[in-house]
């Protein structure tokens, strides 16, 4: 296996379950020291001994991404503990506010805001702020969605709304800091074999077969390739992709 990151920090949001989960034993597996953050301790514990059995480097750090101090204070681990911050995945987010508008609850609508789009915010400025004091600079991917910029579906407009904004952020914020040598970028993906893209109570079943209508190439996108996006735009093979928005959606929204 190549090894992209070896002797590299990263952090990765959201990484005691799905594809926050996936990205950070992918980039441990290819070399990476990796901090995983997320609101509940038992998940992160998970993902770090997964990785650690796996023969990596992990730590884990508490934080609920919408607070400031919090997502300042995991930055702060990876350069403790690992010497710098060289990589960050910005994955975090919610499915919240579920509904037509008009009957979207407003506390549900502040908590997709907070987590999704302020929470990429706050993240983002913390590690930027940080590599852009480092010779080498770093590469941040956030994590968007096909729901957003790419598409719409009824029901999720709150969510489109939040994933609308971490799009534009990226772009905004690429350019801002590229003269930093901070490259950032997003993935945008489709139906991942997660939780989250089951319709409420739905079946995985049922979910299968949805998609073999719903998506192009028939099925939903792994967890592995969802990481794949995530560690090419990350690392040196994508050292002049800057302010990109890859969607990995099996062609949902070609
Ligand atoms: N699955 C899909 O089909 C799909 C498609 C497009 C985009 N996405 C995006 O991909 C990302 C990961 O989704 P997933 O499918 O892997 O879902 P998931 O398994 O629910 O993962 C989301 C993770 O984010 C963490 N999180 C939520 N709120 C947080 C907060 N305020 N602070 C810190 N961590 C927080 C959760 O852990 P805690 O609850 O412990 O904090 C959880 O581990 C999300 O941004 C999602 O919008 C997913």
């Amino acid at each position: 296996m190549t090894q992209r990151f070896t002797g590299r920090a990263a952090l990765v949001t959201g990484a005691g379950s799905g594809i926050g989960r996936a990205v950070a034993r992918a980039l441990a597996a290819e070399g990476a020291n990796v901090v995983v953050a997320g609101r509940r301790r038992g998940p992160l514990d998970e993902t770090v001994a997964l990785i650690e059995e796996a023969g990596g480097k992990a730590l884990a750090v508490t934080a609920d991404v919408s607070r400031a101090a919090d997502v300042e204070a995991a930055v702060a681990a990876a350069v403790d503990r690992f010497g710098s911050l060289d990589v960050a995945v910005n994955n975090a987010g919610v499915l919240d506010g579920r509904g037509p508008v008009a009957d979207v609850d407003e506390d549900a609508w502040r908590r997709l805001i907070d987590i999704n789009v302020t929470g990429v915010f706050l993240a983002l400025r913390a590690e930027v702020r940080r590599m852009r004091t480092q010779p080498g600079g770093g590469a941040i991917v956030n994590i968007a969605s096909r729901i957003g910029v790419h598409s719409r579906l009824p029901g999720t407009t709150g969510y489109a709304v939040s994933k609308a904004a971490v799009s534009v952020l990226t772009r905004g914020a690429a350019l801002d800091h590229i003269a930093d040598g901070v490259r950032i970028n997003a993935v945008s993906p489709g139906p991942t074999e997660t939780a989250m893209s089951l319709r409420p109570g739905e079946t995985e079943a049922q979910r299968a077969e949805r998609m073999r209508s719903e998506v192009p190439l028939g099925r939903t996108s792994t967890l592995d390739e969802v990481a794949a996006a995530v560690l090419y735009l990350a690392s040196d093979d994508a050292a002049s992709v800057v302010g990109a928005d890859l969607v990995v959606d099996g062609g949902a929204t070609a």
